[in-house]
C-alpha cells in the first residue's frame, strides 16, 4: 500500500519537496517497501488529482510552463481536499500570521478528516497551536513540522526526540536569516538601511520586510517552540518583541569594541518568551554570520546543545518536510 500524499502551495517549497520525493522515491521504497506517491497538488488558482498517482517531476514542469499545477480550476482548497482520497496532507500555502489564511483551512480540514499533516506554514501554528494539536490527537493523526523553525536545523526533532528525557531549561536562538544577514553586515561597518537594500537585492529579504525586521517571524517560530517543546500554551500576543529597526551602526561598533556583536534573539522559556536584539560575545556559538540559523538548547543532564543549518531555501525547507514525512512512515511501520 502506498502513502498518498496532497501538497497544498505549489511554489518555492512545495516544488522542492516534489522534486526531493522523486530523487528519494528509491530510497524510501527500499527503507519502507512502498511507496510515497503524490496524488494531488493546488496552487493559488488550480488543482490536479489522480488516484493513481502524479508524477512530481510532470507537475513542476507544468507548473513552469503554464504557471499552473493542474487543469481544474480550484475554488476552495479546504473543499477541494473534502473531496479526495490522500493519507498526508503536506501544507505549504503562503504564512498569514494575521488570519492563519487559507493554510490554516487546509489543516483544519485534514486534521479532522482524520489525515496527517505535515506543514512549514508558520501562521496556522503560532496562531492556532493547540487546537490543530488537539484537532490531531483526537482524530488520530499526526501534524508535524518540523521545517517551520530553523528550515533544514533539525531543533524540534532535537528537542523532542534526541533530547527526550532532559530537561530543557530554554532554549535561544537566531530563528531568522535575513535579520542575521542584515546584523552581519553592520558588523562589516554597513548602516542598517544599506545592509537592508544589499538583502532585498539578494534576495534574503521580501520587498516588505516588515515580518522580518520588526521581528514577527521570529516571534512566530517562538511561539512553535515553546508550545511544541515546552508545552506552552500560547500564541503570537504573549511574546515580547523588539526588532532590528532601531539598531544603529554606532550601537554595533561599541559593541565590536568589547567583542560583541549584536544579535536578534529569540528565548523561549517556562519563564520568558521574548525576541529582542542582544549582545553576543563574538565566538559564541550564538554569534553566527550571514543567513544561517543557530540555537542553544539548555538541558539538565547534558549542558548547553547547539546546533546550526540553512533557514530557508527551496531543497533545504523541502529536506526538513522529507524527514517528517519519513518519521511519519516509520511510524505506521511501528504502530502495525
Ligand atoms: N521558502 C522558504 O525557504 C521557506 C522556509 C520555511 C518556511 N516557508 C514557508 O513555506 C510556505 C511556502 O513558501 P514558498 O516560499 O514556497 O512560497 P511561494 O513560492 O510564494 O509559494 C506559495 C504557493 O502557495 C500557493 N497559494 C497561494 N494561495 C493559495 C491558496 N489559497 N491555496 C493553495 N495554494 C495557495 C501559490 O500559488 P500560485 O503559484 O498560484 O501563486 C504558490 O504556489 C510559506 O508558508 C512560507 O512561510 C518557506
Amino acid at each position: 500500500m502506498s502513502i498518498d500524499i496532497a501538497i497544498a502551495g505549489f511554489g518555492t517549497v512545495g516544488q522542492g519537496f516534489a522534486e526531493m520525493l522523486a530523487l528519494r522515491q528509491g530510497m524510501i521504497r527500499e527503507a519502507f517497501g512502498t511507496e510515497a506517491r503524490i496524488v494531488a497538488a493546488f496552487d493559488s488558482s488550480s488543482a490536479i488529482y489522480s488516484e493513481e498517482g502524479l508524477d512530481p517531476m510532470a507537475l513542476v514542469a507544468a507548473k513552469a510552463e503554464t504557471g499552473r499545477v493542474g487543469d481544474e480550476p480550484l475554488v476552495d482548497g479546504a473543499a477541494f481536499l473534502e473531496s479526495i482520497d490522500y493519507d498526508v496532507l503536506v501544507e505549504v500555502s503562503p504564512t498569514d500570521i494575521v488570519t492563519g489564511g487559507a493554510g490554516l483551512h487546509h489543516i483544519r480540514s485534514a486534521l479532522g478528516a482524520g489525515r496527517h499533516v505535515i506543514t512549514v506554514n508558520k501562521g496556522p501554528l503560532a496562531l492556532a497551536f493547540a487546537e490543530l494539536d488537539t484537532l490531531a490527537k483526537e482524530n488520530g493523526a499526526q501534524m508535524r513540522f518540523e521545517g517551520s523553525v530553523g528550515g533544514a536545523m533539525p531543533i524540534i526533532n532535537l528537542c523532542r526526540e534526541s533530547l527526550m528525557g532532559q530537561e530543557i531549561g530554554s532554549v535561544m536562538g537566531i530563528l531568522n536569516g535575513t535579520c542575521n544577514f542584515i546584523l552581519s553586515r553592520m558588523d562589516d561597518g554597513l548602516p542598517f538601511e544599506q545592509a537592508l537594500k544589499e538583502a532585498q537585492e539578494l534576495g534574503y529579504a521580501e520587498a516588505d520586510p516588515g515580518y522580518d525586521i520588526n521581528g514577527v517571524d521570529t516571534a512566530c517560530k517562538v511561539v512553535i517552540l515553546a508550545n511544541s517543546v515546552f508545552g506552552i500554551d500560547c500564541s503570537y500576543e504573549d511574546v515580547d518583541v523588539t526588532g532590528i529597526t532601531a539598531i544603529s551602526e554606532e550601537a554595533v561598533a561599541m559593541a565590536a569594541e568589547q567583542n560583541y556583536c549584536i544579535r536578534l534573539i529569540g528565548e523561549i522559556s517556562p519563564e520568558r518568551l521574548e525576541v529582542s536584539p542582544r549582545l553576543v560575545t563574538k565566538g559564541h556559538p550564538l554569534s553566527v554570520t550571514g543567513t544561517l540559523n543557530v540555537a542553544q538548547v539548555n538541558t539538565d543532564l547534558a549542558g548547553p546543545i547547539s546546533i546550526s543549518g540553512r533557514g530557508a531555501g527551496r531543497s533545504e525547507t523541502a529536506s526538513a518536510i522529507l524527514s517528517d514525512l519519513l518519521a511519519m512512515m516509520r511510524s505506521f511501520v511501528n504502530n502495525k
